[in-house]
């Protein structure tokens, strides 16, 4: 996809040209809804209210498509007990951690059975009653469980055409009842396999690192895991608009479960690529947060999701980091055992706490997250 212009898209969109148009009233009526934009859909508009229309530049022109690369797939068959393979997959690891900062993973041991019952859960939960679905939506910071559309819906330029049920599982889990009925046995199951596969995974990433297998798994901020549950619907005018604006993640490690749907694209050497589904397999993507503590070494790049004619598209995002005050205390900085003097320190050292309030103040709005924290 090429995109023209920019003054095109740019006509009449942006809300300060216009004197008469009230966005706050228009975003709070709708957060008033609690149906989110499934409750939109339903309610049988064929246009995109402008709250949805995304005015910023920045965000909509960044660069072309490219179809002819893609993102590394990684086999972790038999790691556990080949070490030639387990040699092969951490040497996989290290390039796609450093150039691309995703790759998708297969036999990660976790069931296809298990991957595909998680995404009819999570549809089950937008699809069932809007009586029942309404009584989950809230923007309480203290509810383990939270429905919502638009984590930062009061602060992004425009909103996205998304919605999202988050479970916020480690280090301290709702309990169960508080689990919505029609997903409550796989929300728990497929957090739990997340979880050993996440510790799988930063043994590797420790590997990759020269670092001893342990060491992001003893990171106290690390320990942690919180999960998104997307929602993206058809959207009758997806030119206008997209299911997730261009953004990187804040957590040390994202796994990610998408259906066959497809529209997530990585930003790599200034070209959209396409994350192909593969049906069975994870995506796994580097955070901000890991970033940061390896130096660069690893890359923590954008993504984003478009939005489509067709839907609707289900994904499931689940983010290790502890945002606990405990782990959020914790200092991060650059892995002292990976400086040296041809590689010094280019970030400072913060707290998850300072990293995670700067992020969220400024919401998804395209821009670097790390910036405030280099040297
Ligand atoms: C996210 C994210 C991608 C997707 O939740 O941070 O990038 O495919 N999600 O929904
Ligand atoms: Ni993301």
């Amino acid at each position: 996809m090429v995109l023209t212009s920019t003054s095109e898209l740019d006509l009449g969109l942006d809300p300060n040209k216009d004197s008469t148009y009230d966005r706050t009233a228009e975003i709070k009526a709708f957060d008033e809804t609690k149906l989110g934009v499934k409750g939109l859909l339903d309610s049988g508009v064929t246009k995109i209210p402008r709250m949805f229309h995304s005015s910023n530049l920045d965000l909509t022109h960044t660069s072309e498509t490219d179809s002819n690369l893609s993102v590394p797939l990684i086999n972790l068959k038999d790691i556990g007990k080949n070490s030639s393979l387990r040699v092969q997959a951490v040497a996989q690891i290290q390039i796609a951690c450093k150039e691309w900062g995703f790759f998708q993973v297969v036999n990660h041991g976790i069931g296809v059975e298990v991957l595909d019952e998680m995404i009819c859960g999570i549809r089950r939960f937008h699809e069932q009653d809007a009586d029942v679905r309404k009584t989950f939506y809230t923007r309480d910071n203290n509810k383990k469980v939270r429905y919502f559309s638009n984590g930062s819906l009061y602060r992004d330029p425009f909103a996205n055409w998304r919605d999202t049920i988050a479970f916020f599982q480690t280090p301290d889990p709702p309990n169960p009842e508080e689990i919505p009925a029609v997903c409550r046995d796989i929300v728990i199951e497929y957090s739990k396999k997340i979880r050993t596969l996440g510790h799988t995974i930063f043994q590797l990433f420790s590997e990759a690192l020269g670092l001893h297998p342990s060491y992001l798994n003893e990171l106290a901020s690390a320990d942690g895991q919180f999960i998104l549950c997307h929602y993206y619907p058809p959207c009758p005018e997806p030119e206008l608009t997209f299911g997730t604006s261009k953004h990187t993640d804040t957590s040390f490690m994202t796994i990610l479960l998408q259906d066959q749907m497809g529209g997530l694209q990585v930003l790599h050497e200034n070209q959209w690529v396409d994350v192909h589904p593969v049906h069975g397999s994870l995506v796994v993507n580097i955070g901000d947060l890991l970033q940061l503590i390896t130096n660069d070494m690893f890359i923590s790049v954008y993504h984003r999701v478009l939005s489509r004619h067709i839907g609707p598209r289900i994904s499931v995002a689940s983010f290790f980091k502890n945002s606990s005050p405990q782990g959020a205390a914790e200092v991060v900085g650059p892995i002292k055992e990976l400086l040296s003097e041809e590689n010094p320190a280019i970030y400072r050292d913060t707290t998850l706490k300072e990293v995670m309030a700067h992020y969220f103040e400024k919401g998804l709005d395209g821009n670097y997250s790390l910036q405030p924290f280099r040297l």
